[in-house]
């Protein structure tokens, strides 16, 4: 059985592992260098709120929702990863509707993200999760000297 359960410091080696696991890394903001240290500062701070998807002690993955600041602070982003052998089976799903829960809970009205055009996995977990694609970076984020369109979706909350 998959749970959901806050981040803790005794899953930080495997949620770090998966976070630069080879096909995360190129979808993702993350440096492939990461360190324990660094991946637990960005995991436990006051403006961001994190969980991990367990099956007993596996951490099968992970999102982290980044809350925003002053005019931003009706909003928060966030990163949803899954180990690869783990994929397809609701895992992601199951992440982002707790990430969903928990900014109802706080009260925020907006959640957004940017993605590559061409992760269409990612793209069709969120659409099924009710973002909406709202604009297009033309050419925004580039991966191994090739530059992609940097897709712009977000969910206003109820
Ligand atoms: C995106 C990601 C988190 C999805 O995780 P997951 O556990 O496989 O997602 P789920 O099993 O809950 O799938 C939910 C829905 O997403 C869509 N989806 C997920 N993977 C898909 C794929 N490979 N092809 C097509 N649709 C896919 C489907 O609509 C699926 O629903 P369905 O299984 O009922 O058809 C995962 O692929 C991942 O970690 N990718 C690498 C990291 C990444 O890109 N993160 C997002 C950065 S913006």
């Amino acid at each position: 059985m998959v749970i959901i359960v806050p981040f803790s410091t005794k899953f930080l080696r495997q949620v770090r592992d998966l976070w630069v696991s080879s096909d995360v890394l190129s979808n993702t903001a993350i440096k492939a260098d990461l360190s324990l240290k660094e991946a637990e500062s960005k995991l436990v701070n006051p403006d961001v709120f994190s969980i991990v998807a367990l099956e007993g002690e596996k951490a099968l993955g992970a999102a982290r929702l980044c809350f925003g600041k002053s005019k931003k602070s009706h909003c928060a982003e966030f990163v949803v990863f899954v180990g690869k052998q783990d994929r397809r089976k609701g895992v992601g799903s199951l992440l982002l509707e707790e990430i969903l829960f928990e900014s109802k809970k706080r009260g925020l009205k907006r959640l957004e993200l940017t993605v590559f055009e061409d992760n269409s996995p990612a793209i069709k977990l969120y659409e099924k999760m009710g973002f909406v694609k709202e604009g297009v970076k033309k050419e925004g984020l580039q991966r191994e000297g090739k530059f992609f369109d940097e897709i712009m979706m977000a969910r206003v909350l109820d």
